[in-house]
């Protein structure tokens, strides 16, 4: 398999650039009530920036409620490595549009055959951070039992551990069962993406992601997890047989498969996400005397450094 050798050189910074330009036109629908205006906006920025990149991409994760950055679109000026792309340009379009915390612009990029491609449905997921030894964490088994080996594994109390889940009724079952056993639980809204990575930084205050939510969401967490060193489990969730048959027809052989954070991110791949709104990972966009405030999390697995970068551009005109 193809290596990224350049790690976070001049392809990372660049990915980053488009994450940037997506969180950046974003901005202007920050609490404006249009999710849609809002994600065309970013998708759009995202695509103007990913094309101005030397290389030959191709997504294989995209937008899948508007007509930009599709799954198939061929990005980047077609000059040089060859990469698939999986992306949402605005991560929590209800977050934007209502002004709520941790929506972002995410990209993953990995040599051809890296990334699952994941049609737009359901997972299962669960996460957790560096450092822990494999099978700590069982898809498999109940929340409740997932917090409490956890916590054995950090060496404490099981209310001490953290879990994060998204506000669903579907979660009722999860949520009951990491009650039961003394777990504290952090509802979100929306914005599995950020709760997932969330489980791998310390100062998020997140032990844990456990829950159902987006597939393409899924592969984006699993991407950032595989640069620092989580562990993720996942398996499609289906709510009626046309969605088996739509996983079927997108080319997924054993629908029921397990996957392992191995099998949605395979080799080398690079992440970057932008804040649009300030959250628990990144602050949001920001409009200051001297420019367009963002902030960037820039990862590579290549070699497993988190840059955090800040940027300011100046507004011209
Ligand atoms: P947006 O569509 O508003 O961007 O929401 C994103 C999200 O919250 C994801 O983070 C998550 O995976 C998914 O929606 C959950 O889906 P649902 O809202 O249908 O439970």
């Amino acid at each position: 398999m193809v290596k990224l050798a350049t790690s976070c050189s001049t392809l990372g910074y660049a990915m980053a650039g488009a994450t940037i330009a997506a969180a950046t036109a974003a901005e202007a629908w920050i609490g404006r009530g249009d999710e849609q205006a809002a994600e065309e906006a970013a998708a759009r920025a995202m695509r103007d920036a990913l094309n101005a990149i030397d290389f030959s991409g191709r997504v294989i994760v995209g937008e899948a409620d508007i007509s930009v950055l599709n799954v198939g679109e061929a990005v980047g000026t077609g000059e040089g490595i060859e990469l698939d792309v999986a992306l949402e340009a605005l991560e929590g379009t209800t977050l934007t549009a209502k002004a709520m915390p941790n929506a972002l612009a995410v990209i993953a990029a990995a040599p051809r055959g890296g990334l699952l491609q994941a049609p737009d449905l359901y997972m299962e997921k669960l996460a957790i951070g560096p450092g822990f030894a494999r099978g700590t964490i069982d898809l498999d088994a109940g929340a409740g039992e997932n917090a409490v080996r956890l916590a054995k594994a950090k060496g404490v109390h099981v209310r001490e551990i953290t879990a994060c889940v998204l506000d669903r009724p579907r979660h009722e079952k999860i949520i009951a069962d990491l009650r039961s056993v003394g777990a504290r639980i952090n509802l979100i809204p929306d914005g599995d993406v950020a709760g997932a990575i969330a489980a791998a930084m310390p100062e998020a205050g997140i032990d844990m992601y456990v829950g159902q939510g987006k597939a393409p969401e899924g592969v984006l967490a699993a991407a950032a997890l595989r640069c620092v060193g989580g562990q993720m489990q996942a398996r499609f969730a289906f709510r009626n047989e046309a969605e088996k048959y739509q996983a079927q027809r997108s080319g997924l052989t054993d629908i029921g498969r397990r996957y392992e954070l191995d099998d949605l991110v395979k080799g080398d791949v690079i992440f970057s996400a932008t804040g649009v709104t300030k959250g628990s990972l990144l602050d949001g966009v920001g409009r200051t005397a001297a420019g367009i405030a963002t902030h960037t999390m820039l990862m590579s697995s290549a070699d497993g450094v988190l840059r955090m970068i800040r940027s300011v551009t100046p507004q011209r005109g």
